[in-house]
């Protein structure tokens, strides 16, 4: 089946760089919201980032033009229901996507492919809740997405040959470099980083070193780009707080376990950037 139209649902800081891959690489995307003013920020933030990129002599002005007349906006998911593929990229509830992907299930056609931008929830859970889930994939991209190439693509149990090979040449399509990977608590990207980011915070706890010489150790000594703690701080502590809680409960291993700074931390509202202090002390 070929790939023509794209469906987004959810247009925070994932869904609005989805849709804009997608309308930028020539497939005509409709972006879904809940609320006007999530729709005016995501398309503000598509504007943004796409002079960005022309500034850099990335595209042109006309470029522009034209991925803005591919993209649509919608308050109704109705809209969906013509897209070849619909890709979920809302909250990471397993209640607000399971709603969305029983709506979408009944409006969709059968041979519509539904992906999931889930960090860490089991694609194969939330694929037997539908009628399709040889047509149900994970697409996991990164932050920000029209920079980052990677696309993590996860099969869930029931995934079919057809339905990953379609995804795979998609994500290609627009510009991206996809992983197959097999539907476990944390996929690879999660499962290989947090725990990683959990012991820099242990070695915080323990006094081992100060954050910045962590992070220095890891950039230096590792050839990271950022350290683990400014990563932390940056994907915000809540959600590496949840994501290793995921690990933890997924494997019932203990090598899982949340450090209880990591806890401290999020009880006290010391949440990454987001929240202006973690690790390191932002403005807001
Ligand atoms: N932020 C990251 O770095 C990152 C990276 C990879 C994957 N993810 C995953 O991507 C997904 C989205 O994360 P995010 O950071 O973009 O979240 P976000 O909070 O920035 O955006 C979520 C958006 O979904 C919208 N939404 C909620 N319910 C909706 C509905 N019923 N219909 C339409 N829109 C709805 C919200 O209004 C909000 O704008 C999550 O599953 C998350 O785990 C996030």
């Amino acid at each position: 089946m070929a790939i023509k139209n794209v469906a987004v649902v959810g247009g925070g800081t994932m869904g609005n760089g989805i849709a804009h891959v997608f309308a930028q690489n020539g497939y005509e995307t409709v972006l879904i919201e809940t609320k006007q003013e999530f729709l005016d920020r995501a398309i503000s933030t598509i504007k943004k980032n796409l002079e960005r990129q022309a500034k850099k002599g990335k595209i042109t002005g006309e470029d522009i033009s034209a991925t803005m007349g591919r993209l649509k906006l919608s308050l109704d998911i109705n809209d969906a229901k013509s897209a070849d593929i619909v890709i979920e990229a809302v909250f990471e509830d397993p209640h607000t996507k399971g709603g969305i992907f029983e709506k979408l299930d009944s409006i969709c056609r059968p041979q519509t492919i539904f992906a999931s931008n889930t960090s860490s929830l089991p694609i194969t859970a939330m694929a037997a809740d539908t009628s399709r889930p040889d047509k149900f994939i994970g697409m996991h991209f990164m932050n920000p997405v029209p920079m980052m190439k990677l696309v993590e693509v996860i099969r869930g149990i029931a995934t079919s040959d057809e339905t990953f090979k379609i995804v795979k040449e998609l994500s290609e399509a627009v510009g991206k470099t996809p992983v197959e990977v097999n539907d476990y608590p944390g996929f690879v990207s999660n499962r290989v980083l947090m725990p990683m980011i959990n012991e820099a915070i242990y070695c915080v706890m323990e006094g081992v070193a100060k954050p910045e010489d962590i992070d220095t150790v890891m950039m230096l000594g590792m050839a990271h780009p950022m350290g683990p703690l400014t990563l932390a701080d940056f994907i915000g502590l809540d959600v590496c707080l949840d994501i290793m809680n995921v690990l933890y409960e997924g494997y019932s291993d203990s090598k899982y376990r949340p450090c209880p700074l990591l806890k401290k931390m999020v009880h006290a509202g010391f949440l990454g950037r987001k929240s202006g202090r973690g690790f390191f002390v932002y403005d807001k």
